[in-house]
């Protein structure tokens, strides 16, 4: 698709000013996809430079040929029932979690209905804008709708990935456990280094540049590959000690410890790190309680 001309340009408007809808208007004017109008409950609060043509949600819709939802996930389905829709308009919300028949009061005025999840953070809008490009889109769609969705992700220079109907909950436990998910387990590491006086800033410094090896690795070589450590070296022993340490410190340390080894063995004998009765004994070593 030619960017800078797509062929079939639908006009786009977005229903909801915040962090998702400033980041998609930066992205698609840059995608050559330029927002039309921004819809909002409190347009007088929002700036032009930020959010073109700051209108009500209304006025947004019914210049629209295709609609974003980038409201709040409980707000999808009581603006969708609150608005009126026109029947050939597209109308598309961007959560991940929320199932596309939040959108069927726009369907039964004719509207095709479908989901567009930026598989990204929008923390930092600017940055969220320039991180889309490589990222993928989750889009759900009947068939008329499908390919204009596809030529949007195309547009932003994003993968996309169809969504099958009913799996949006499942999908979004999944993006969770690689995005913030992944915090707690550092929250651990910069807990267990406070205990010899390093504080949360040092410790982030030293630790995600492993994280950082860690990502690439799996990048590269699939999460087998990527898998070090004494799990994947079958050092039973240093296991062992992990656990008498961190059994001293308390339940919780331990459990949190035993939750997240739990996979490993099997990951580093599908490695090809482990054999049989390896993988067993560290299985063992893991579930019993008595460490
Ligand atoms: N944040 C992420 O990392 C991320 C990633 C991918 C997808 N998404 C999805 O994108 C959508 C928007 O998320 P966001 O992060 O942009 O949220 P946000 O920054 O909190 O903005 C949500 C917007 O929804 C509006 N809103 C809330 N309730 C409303 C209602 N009843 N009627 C009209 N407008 C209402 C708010 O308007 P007011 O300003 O008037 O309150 C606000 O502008 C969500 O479906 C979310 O799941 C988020």
């Amino acid at each position: 698709m030619d960017r800078s001309d797509p062929p079939d340009r639908p006009r786009i408007a977005l229903v909801g000013a915040g962090r998702v809808a400033q980041a998609l208007v930066i992205a698609l004017a840059r995608a050559g996809w330029p927002v039309a109008a921004v819809g909002s409950r409190h347009p007088e609060h929002l700036s032009a430079a930020t959010y073109p043509q700051p209108c009500t949600l209304q006025q947004a819709v019914d210049q629209a040929d295709l609609v974003l939802l980038t409201v709040a996930d409980d707000a999808i389905a009581p603006v969708a029932a609150a608005l009126r829709w026109r029947a050939g308009q597209a109308v598309v919300h961007c959560s991940g979690a929320t199932e596309v028949a939040a959108l069927d009061p726009a369907a039964r005025a004719g509207a095709q209905t479908g989901g567009f999840h930026p598989l990204q953070i929008f923390s930092d809008p600017v940055l969220a804008a320039h991180r889309l490009a490589g990222s993928t889109a989750a889009v759900e769609a009947g068939p008329a709708l499908m390919p204009t969705l596809q030529a949007l992700a195309a547009a932003l220079q994003m993968r996309a990935t169809v969504l099958p109907p009913g799996m949006r909950v499942r999908y979004h436990v999944a993006a969770g456990y690689a995005a913030s998910f992944l915090l707690p387990v550092l929250q651990e590491a910069v807990a267990l280094w406070a205990e010899f006086g390093v504080d949360e800033a040092e410790a982030l410094q030293a630790l995600l540049p492993l994280s950082r090896g860690t990502l690439d690795a799996a990048a590269a070589r699939g999460l087998a590959g990527a898998l070090s450590g004494p799990i994947a070296r079958g050092d039973v022993g240093v296991v062992a000690r992990h656990l008498a340490e961190l059994t001293a410190l308390g339940p919780q340390r331990v459990g949190f410890y035993r939750g997240l080894a739990a996979s490993q063995p099997a990951l580093a004998q599908r490695a090809g790190r482990l054999d049989e009765d390896l993988r067993k004994r560290l299985e063992y070593l893991l579930q019993a309680r008595d460490c």
